[in-house]
Order: structure tokens, then C-alpha cells, then sequence
């Protein structure tokens, strides 16, 4: 994606060939700001502070954490120890795992000292193949967009509405909830978004309307509790959400307050689909209620960051001094309020049967 006219990836490689490069995400709106990562130190501490975040970007920096530890210390210690590190980070984004496992598969059974490099070659396909992945999740969603646009006068504005950021900052490029979205809007259809503002961390406020309004989407800020009531007066045609993990049986974790969206969606007879790459299908699990859902501090609830007087980035306090405050940060939606799952290959029940027909390669390794 391109932000002040030049194109984007949210990780690359320095100029030097090994340190590694992403968007500071706690600096956005406000400021486009990137960090270089020069250990493993430095990428596990990129995502436990959600620099980078989304669950495919966190799989991709944690591809890159263990190039960069293999080029100090290839060693079987050293690597066991980086994806006990890596693996530590967040708890939700199955894509972290995912990727830590491919990683250990690709190098365990190699010399250390060819190590180095071929995690670099690794981390570097994972991320192309991510590309493709959200690329092809976007061709597989702007035909249900189509749809809605045929049943409605033509040019009369199409409204999806989503939660959190599963757009281009999430993942490598492209987005997961938000590929079908730019997809429509290129192919000229008049989508506009409903973008909740996604308390605590708001990154839909801060993410998923700055990277629209980067593409030129139309698009509204809304406060988290303002879905039911849009969709109760027939302002909701969809709701695309993105996914942290989904179980084999289509159960989907996402950011808190997905679960609400998707309530408020089945009552109101609104489409509600979620966008995933294979990689965030968790075959090992069966119930979402056995998905570890992520607790963070609860400063990220008493306290809201934007811009201060003199224009600098800062955090104010928002909650009565002294009150406790307690932040889950995900939660689950049971597959029943799950209209379909947008993948990769194709659009799929949100059943074990949908998901098996989809990737039975996949599905049979469970
Ligand atoms: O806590 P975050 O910002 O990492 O949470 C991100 C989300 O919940 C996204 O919806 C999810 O990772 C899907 S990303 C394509």
C-alpha cells in the first residue's frame, strides 16, 4: 500500500541485508515513524509493545526475530531459547506460533553455520506468501460485496462496518478484513466504512482510518457502542472483522467487542464474515473457549494516547483516579453468528465441515 505516494510493506530489510525494518504503530496517526530491529530482543520487544501488531504481522516479525538471533548464535540452545522468547510475546494471534513452528522445521535439521541465511530466505518467502494470501482473500470477498451492490440502486453507497485494524497494518500488505474492501473500492464500487474507534488501544480510530483515508475509502469513525444502533436503522449492509485464531470448528477470536458486533449482526439479520489466511486456523482446537485470550495492562484502559497542546504524541488519563481497571483484550464469537469465513481459497461455512472441504491438506494433519 502506498502512504505519502510511495509504496509500503508494514516489515522489510534494511539497506545493510540483515536488520529489519517495520512502521512504529504506537506512533500512528500522528507520526510515521519506523524502527530498525537489530536483535531478537529488539523484534520480541516490537510485539509485546505492539509496534507491530495484527496476527499475521506478528508472524512475520517473529519469522525475522529468529534470522536475526541465527546470525549471532546458530546453535540448537540459542534457537530453542529465541522461540521460547518469541513464542512468549502475546498469547491470542495463533500466526505467531504458526510461524515460530516453520521456522524450527526449516532450520533444526541444518548445520548452524548455514543457518543465518536460510532463515532469512524463510522469513522473506513468509512474507511474500502472506502478501499473496490477503491478495487472494480479496478476490475471494469483493464478490459478496458485488452482491450487495446488485441488490441495491446503482451508486447508493454500500456500508460495512469492521472492528479493530485487520487491514494492510496488520499483516504484510494488503489486510485481511480490509483486501475485499480496497478490492471493491478500486473495482469503482461505492463502498463506505463504519470503522469502530476500538477501545482500549483504539486502533481502528488510529489504524484502520488512517490507512483508508491513506487509499482515498470513504469512511466514518464510529464509538464502539454505536454498531446495534446503525444496524437496527438498516445502516449496516456487512460487517467484514479479521481474526487472531479460529478454531477447526469455525469459532473465531478477535479483538474485544467483536463478539457484541456479531450479536448485534444476527439480530438485525446483517451479513457478518470473517477474513483469515490459513495460517490463523488453530486445527488443533475444537472450541473457542479454548483460545488464550490476551490480558494487558490496565493502563492501556485508564489512559488514551493522542496528540497533546504542543502537537506531541502523549497519553492522557481518562478513568476516576484509584479505580481499578481490568483489560481483556480479545474475545470469542461462536461460529453460529459467523454468516462465512472469506479465506485464501475461497468463501467457507463457519463449520469444521466448511473449513475441512476448503483445506483438506491442512484439516487432515490435525
Ligand atoms: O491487538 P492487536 O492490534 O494485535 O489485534 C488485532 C486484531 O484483533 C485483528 O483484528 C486481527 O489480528 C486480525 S489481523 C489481520
Amino acid at each position: 500500500m502506498k502512504i505519502h505516494g510511495q509504496p509500503y510493506r508494514t516489515i522489510w530489510l534494511a539497506q545493510d541485508g540483515w536488520r529489519v525494518c517495520v512502521i512504529d504503530q504506537t506512533r500512528l496517526p500522528f507520526r510515521f515513524e519506523t524502527v530498525t530491529l537489530g536483535s531478537v530482543e529488539q523484534a520480541a520487544d516490537a510485539i509485546a509493545t505492539m509496534i507491530v501488531r495484527g496476527a499475521p504481522l506478528i508472524g512475520a516479525t517473529a519469522a525475522y526475530g529468529v534470522a536475526l538471533a541465527m546470525r549471532s548464535d546458530p546453535s540448537d540452545a540459542a534457537l530453542d531459547a529465541v522461540l521460547a522468547l518469541l513464542g512468549a510475546t502475546r498469547p491470542t494471534a495463533v500466526n505467531l506460533h504458526w510461524a515460530l513452528n516453520r521456522m524450527r522445521v526449516r532450520l533444526v535439521g541444518l548445520k548452524p553455520r548455514v543457518r543465518a541465511q536460510a532463515a532469512y530466505t524463510e522469513a522473506a518467502l513468509l512474507c511474500d506468501e502472506d502478501v499473496a494470501l490477503c491478495r487472494a482473500i480479496g478476490d475471494h470477498g469483493l464478490p459478496l460485496i458485488r452482491e450487495i451492490a446488485s441488490r441495491k440502486p446503482v451508486g447508493e453507497r454500500i456500508n460495512i462496518l469492521t472492528h479493530c485494524n485487520a487491514g494492510w497494518l496488520a499483516t504484510v500488505d494488503w489486510g485481511t478484513a480490509l483486501a475485499p474492501i480496497y478490492r471493491a473500492h478500486d473495482a469503482g464500487l461505492p463502498v463506505h466504512v463504519w470503522v469502530d474507534e476500538t477501545r482500549p488501544r483504539n486502533q481502528g480510530a488510529a489504524l484502520t482510518a488512517y490507512e483508508l483515508g491513506a487509499h482515498g475509502v470513504p469512511h466514518s469513525v464510529i464509538v464502539d457502542n454505536a454498531g446495534g444502533h446503525l444496524m437496527q436503522r438498516g445502516q449496516v449492509d456487512m460487517v467484514i472483522v479479521g481474526t487472531d485464531r479460529t478454531t477447526a470448528t469455525g469459532d473465531v477470536a478477535n479483538k474485544i467487542g467483536t463478539y457484541l458486533k456479531a450479536l448485534a449482526a444476527h439480530d438485525n439479520s446483517v451479513p457478518f464474515y470473517v477474513a483469515l489466511p490459513s495460517p490463523t486456523i488453530d486445527w488443533s482446537l475444537s472450541d473457542g473457549f479454548s483460545i488464550p485470550i490476551e490480558e494487558r495492562a490496565a493502563r492501556e484502559v485508564t489512559h488514551l494516547s493522542g496528540l497533546n497542546e504542543d502537537g506531541d504524541v502523549a497519553s492522557f488519563r481518562v478513568v476516576a483516579p484509584g479505580s481499578p481497571a481490568v483489560n481483556p483484550t480479545f474475545d470469542v464469537t461462536p461460529a453460529r453468528l459467523v454468516t462465512a469465513l472469506i479465506t485464501e481459497r475461497g468463501v467457507a461455512p463457519a463449520t469444521a465441515e466448511g473449513l475441512a472441504a476448503l483445506f483438506p491438506d491442512l484439516a487432515r494433519g490435525a
